[in-house]
């Protein structure tokens, strides 16, 4: 496995790939691998004879008094997990690689999708995303492109953003890996203290007691949120960043469940804030 630095030399080894017929598959990550980016880079070997993962923690989607700075970093390590996964190439470009300095002035803005959820309490999150994915799709030009459904609204607008700009590629959306008490796995977990990384499993027993009542027909969305609200609001560890329920496709509100919905968790656990979410079907 290599582990390429420069913009140039991935697109030469992308272009050798390409040249003995190989399909390529990007997994783009933040690097600080656990068992869920390495679901995604099985999910690319499925389909493609190369997987090539970026690891590059973008400053672009972090805003002012987030984790950019402490955003937990071990190439070392993520490239004996890449490589055991059967990455090909890890890309882990310097932030100077990614935005030289002397002035970055070109963004990608998917509008809508972007608009609740995190995008509500991350101003500019989406907007450092879509920037740095599209950047990544130009150097890697990948076949397909590996997303985890635990960043289900990153999902969404990326799945958008390819569509509306016609971009060559396919997206993947891989299940949401989870410890074996239910809490899904991230990168930010680290930062947990016991007694926080206890509490956090209140994401998951909210979101499955939500799933039971669909299950058993509650249809209003109101009644879910407030259900999980109140699950949630009787663990003192835990404060609500928000509770949506939302169309699976395009993220809008939905009053009254039809078809694919999702219902997404935003909560802060001390410092920490964890995501997560359930997608039911009515
Ligand atoms: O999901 C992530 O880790 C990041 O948002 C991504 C897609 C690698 C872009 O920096």
């Amino acid at each position: 496995m290599e582990v390429i630095r420069g913009i140039s030399r991935m697109r030469e080894f992308v272009q050798e790939q390409k040249l003995s017929g190989k399909r390529i598959g990007l997994v783009p990550t933040m690097g600080y691998l656990h068992a869920g980016h390495l679901s995604l880079v099985r999910e690319a070997l499925k389909s493609c004879d190369v997987v090539v993962m970026s690891i590059f923690v973008n400053p672009l989607q972090f805003g002012v008094g987030e984790d950019f700075e402490d955003y937990p970093r071990d190439l070392t390590r993520d490239s004996e997990l890449a490589e055991q996964a059967g990455v090909a190439a890890i890309f882990a470009p310097a932030v100077s690689e990614m935005y030289p300095s002397g002035g970055y002035y070109s963004y990608v803005d998917v509008e809508k999708t972007t608009e609740g959820l995190c995008g509500r309490s991350r101003p500019g999150h989406f907007r450092g995303v879509t920037t740095v994915v599209t950047k990544l799709f130009n150097i890697v030009q990948p076949d397909v492109a590996v997303f985890g459904q635990k960043d289900a609204q990153q999902a969404v607008v990326i799945q958008r953003m390819v569509r509306d700009l016609n971009l060559p590629l396919q997206i993947v959306v891989a299940p949401i890996i989870r410890e074996a008490d239910g809490l899904a796995l991230s990168s930010r977990n680290v930062y947990l203290n016991p007694a926080e990384r206890e509490a956090a499993l209140v994401l998951y027993r909210s979101l499955n007691q939500a799933e039971q009542l669909v299950t058993a027909g509650e249809r209003n969305a109101k009644v879910l949120q407030e259900t999980i609200e109140k699950q949630i609001k009787e663990e003192p560890l835990a404060r609500i960043d928000y509770i949506e329920v939302v169309r699976a496709e395009d993220l809008q509100p939905s009053e009254v469940l039809q078809g694919r919905t999702l219902i997404a968790l935003a909560v802060f656990f001390g410092q920490t804030r964890l995501i997560d979410n359930r997608i039911v079907e009515v």
